[in-house]
């Protein structure tokens, strides 16, 4: 691929900190987890154990030729208790940081990815009207500790996904308390124990454990959204030159004839009306995995003929380009690809996807659309949440057994473009080897 890309585009790829570092002990999702009768696939354990390997995992970043990383820090390992901050905590996460400058690597850093404090979720989780304040407490604590070494901030992780999970559940049906707390319904009894347990270890009621990810309230957006406004705050006065932005799961919505009301109302329902959240955001992190067309009834089933990831999802890269496009028409601010990508055990399949969605994310530059920086999802192959280690979206795969880390193809691939684009006089041949 020989397109050029302007000066300064960041290269780079994304992490989750609970996905990768492993032990994240204090958590939410730890705790779920590890409940009896969880219908986590399995819990996350050492996960790639990133938390002890992130020099290394940096260094090959650089080596394979990218020179930006999206990575999380992790909020329970911050304030593992309400109002108790810990130093030792920020001091590896300032290590993370150093790495990445001896690297010539540029932070981006997500200071919420989904999991949060147990102690969050004893008092109300996402749920909670103190939330925004809490949140924004700990975004400070952070900032000011670390904002001199943190060029980009994401405040909240997809902060529109409950809208998501929540279509998801009315087309299954599921029982929403269910998908909440991450269970599987159809195990009755099993559930009814995984109730018990999750209302012993949070100390509230089931139906009261509102984790991040799950169905919301319409209060319940409106407080992540708050959450952002009031993190966005804190961080501007204690680190004014870090740049902020929040993060949005956006599918390239497209409709067929007679569906089009449905398909302005999705894109209403899941971007249009946060807007005025965002209007005071450096930047707008963009996530796209694929496509979701809309008819006269509702989103469509894919096509049986469509190609598949291991999510399920239509194999769909050209997305990312309508996504952009469309993000663009609204938002008066530059434009960060926060996350993109595939899980495939078919990495021939991943590089077609990189490559078809680059030249989209080409498209819209040359086309005067202020992209400033594509991550790929993901940077290793990691815990995929509740399906546990089996999905592979990853540049790197990782031996677990091991942690011997393994780049595919894919990853000499995409380093070999960010790295001929970044060093156009040098022969990248040399960088990818
Ligand atoms: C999330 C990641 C997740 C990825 C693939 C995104 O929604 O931010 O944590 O692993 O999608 O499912």
């Amino acid at each position: 691929m020989s397109y050029h890309f302007p000066e300064g585009f960041l290269w780079g790829a994304s992490t989750a900190a609970h996905q990768v570092e492993g032990n994240n002990v204090n958590s939410d999702f730890w705790v779920m987890e590890n409940l009896d009768g969880s219908t986590f696939k399995e819990p996350s354990g050492d996960a790639v154990d990133h938390y002890r390997l992130f020099r290394e995992d940096i260094a090959l970043m650089e080596k394979l030729g990218m020179n930006a990383y999206r990575f999380s820090i992790e909020w329970a390992r911050i304030e593992p208790e309400e109002g108790v901050f810990n130093e030792t905590e920020i001091e590896h996460y300032r290590d993370v940081l150093k790495a990445c400058q001896e690297n010539k690597i540029t932070p981006i850093v997500t200071l919420h990815h989904f999991t949060s404090p147990a102690w969050l979720i004893r008092s109300g989780g996402w749920e909670s009207a103190e939330t925004p304040f809490r949140f924004a407490r700990y975004c400070s604590y952070v900032m000011r500790k670390l904002g001199d070494m943190i060029p980009y901030v994401c405040t909240i992780n997809e902060a529109n996904i409950s809208i998501g999970i929540a279509k998801i559940i009315k087309r299954h049906q599921i029982n929403a308390s269910a998908v909440q707390v991450g269970i599987n319904t159809d195990k009755g009894t099993r559930m009814q124990a995984y109730y018990a347990a999750l209302s012993d270890a949070f100390n509230v009621h089931p139906q009261e454990v509102h984790s991040f990810l799950g169905p919301r309230t319409e209060k319940g957006l409106e407080i992540i959204f708050q959450a952002h406004v009031e993190a966005r705050n804190a961080i501007r006065c204690v680190s004014p030159s870090t740049r902020i932005g929040i993060t949005m799961s956006l599918y390239d919505i497209q409709s067929i004839s007679g569906g089009e009301k449905q398909a302005e109302h999705a894109l209403n329902e899941e971007f249009l009306r946060f807007q005025a959240y965002l209007k005071e955001d450096d930047f707008f992190g963009l996530q796209n995995y694929t496509r979701a067309v809309y008819g006269p009834d509702g989103m469509l089933p894919i096509p049986d003929d469509a190609e598949k990831t291991q999510m399920g999802n239509e194999y769909y890269p050209q997305a990312l380009e309508a996504v952009i496009r469309y993000v663009a028409k609204q938002l008066d601010m530059p434009v960060l690809v926060t996350e993109n990508g595939v899980a495939t055990d078919q990495d021939e399949r991943r590089i077609a996807f990189i490559q078809r969605a680059l030249t989209g994310v080409h498209a819209c530059i040359a086309d005067g659309i202020p992209v400033i920086g594509y991550m790929h999802w993901s940077l290793l192959d990691n815990f995929e949440w509740q399906l546990g280690f089996s999905k592979t979206f990853g540049l790197i795969a990782v031996d677990r057994t091991t942690q011997q880390r393994y780049p595919k193809p894919s990853a000499y691939y995409y380093g070999k473009i960010a790295a001929t684009n970044r060093l156009a006089d040098e022969d990248s041949q040399s960088i990818v080897e």
